[in-house]
């Protein structure tokens, strides 16, 4: 459920009219409902209140301050990639101890830095980031605790760029070789061994995947137990799926009882979640105006205001996210567009054969963009980054400025 409801023909962010945000920020513009996104974060808050739990929001999805500082007084943890992930985390005001740090290819200045902050976990893919990140903690007398991240070789049925589990994936550990990996670790003097990590996939909406990975940590968990290497945290990962058209993804409850059953509700391990999508993804739109309408040989084409330098997914994955008009229409008759950018590449599209009635100047917003939305758009055709808006009830904030021409070549430099 979300907070971007029609009333009267005409589409609202909670109490705020889409089209007074259009006219007060301009578009494209992303506009996040605050709302929606505290009541996906309180549902996994609440699915795991039964258990000793830690909800580490993936800033990836979406990491505009705005976002993070809502959670972050909601009592999230973070999930970060990199150190601008953790910068951005600490600038609101995160408490280091709650920031896991994923992700296959950390630098040593980012090792340092999360150590300098004193984190609450690495997850840790290979065996040479274990050599490296000892060798970091031992040069600034620290030790630093890890999580493995196992690659537990599952099929997570979702698009092949977003699946990180299977075996051959540059993701993680091979389960095969985890064993051998937290001996490896065990013995080296500047890491702390304290939990288990893994992350299967994205926009995942059956439970089987998961259940499948969990039961290969539980039997992992259970070797590395019988000797001696006890471990107080696991790490399940995120990935859970929402809807964009008819998928029924499962509820946090059945998530959380799922781990209950495998991993037991004894509270022997802390139980660690990493959604990102699932909380931000439902909270926000991509609002945005038709600039051209136009027919080709047998196509009809509506040129809106953003692309794929706004929002890639549609050109990237194939993504289908619904696009609905931000005022119905009576006078025009619907008819079937390829609602396409005005970049210059023939993948830039947002949506194909879209049954919609519309003029040129109408807005229309697409849905389901609060999450790798704003976080992968790029400046690719000298096009300024679009505005952020956050709506709280009533009230509108604009909590990103839309980019300006001289920042585009800020930084550059002529040769003398
Ligand atoms: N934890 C790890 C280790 C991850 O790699 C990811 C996402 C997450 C958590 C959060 O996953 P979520 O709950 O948001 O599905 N750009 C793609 C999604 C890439 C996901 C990358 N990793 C998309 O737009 O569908």
């Amino acid at each position: 459920m979300d907070h971007f409801l029609q009333r009267e023909g005409v589409l609202f962010a909670e109490e705020v009219s889409l089209e007074e945000v259009a006219s007060c920020y301009g578009t494209p513009c992303y506009v996040y409902s605050r709302a929606t996104l505290e009541r996906h974060f309180r549902a996994f808050q609440e699915a795991l209140q039964g258990q000793k739990h830690l909800v580490c929001y993936a800033v990836k999805a979406n990491g505009n301050l705005a976002v993070l500082d809502i959670l972050c007084r909601m009592g999230a943890g973070f999930d970060v990639v990199s150190i601008g992930e953790l910068e951005r985390v600490l600038a609101v005001g995160a408490e280091a101890g709650k920031v896991i740090f994923t992700g296959t290819g950390k630098r040593e200045d980012e090792m340092r830095r999360a150590l300098e902050v004193g984190i609450r976990c690495f997850s840790v893919e290979s065996e040479s980031e274990l050599y490296k990140l000892n060798a970091v903690a031992k040069s600034m007398g620290k030790r630093a605790p890890i999580a493995l991240r196992v690659n537990p070789d599952v099929n997570p049925q979702t698009h092949p760029y977003i699946a990180t589990g299977l075996k051959d994936s540059k993701f993680g550990i091979p389960a095969t070789r985890t064993l051998e990996a937290y001996r490896l670790a065990k013995r080296m003097d500047f890491l702390e061994v304290v939990g288990m990590d893994c992350h299967i996939g994205s926009q995942l909406t059956e439970l089987d995947a998961y259940r499948e990975a969990a039961l290969r940590l539980k039997h992992l968990l259970e070797v590395l137990a019988q000797e001696g290497i006890c471990l107080r945290m696991v790490d399940v990962g995120g990935g859970f799926g929402i809807r964009y058209k008819d998928e029924e993804p499962f509820l946090p409850c059945a998530y959380a009882s799922l781990l209950e059953s495998v991993f037991g509700a004894s509270n022997d391990y802390e139980m660690v979640v990493e959604p990102g999508r699932a909380i931000v993804g439902n909270a926000g739109v991509l609002l945005m105006r038709v600039e051209v309408l136009k027919q080709a040989d047998t196509l009809h084409f509506a040129v809106v205001d953003a692309g794929m330098s706004e929002l890639i997914r549609p050109a990237l994955y194939g993504a289908w996210m619904d696009i609905l008009p931000v005022r119905k229409r009576e006078d025009v008759e619907a008819r079937l567009w390829e609602v396409v950018g005005p970049i210059c590449e023939s993948t830039d599209f947002l949506g194909k054969e879209r049954s919609l009635a519309l003029k040129e100047g109408d807005l229309l917003a697409q849905r389901s963009a609060g999450a790798y939305g704003f976080s992968m758009s790029s400046n690719y055709n000298a096009r300024p980054r679009a505005a952020e808006v956050m709506v709280d009830k009533t009230q509108h904030f604009l909590v990103r400025e839309r980019e300006t021409l001289p920042k585009l070549w800020e930084g550059e430099h002529r040769l003398p």
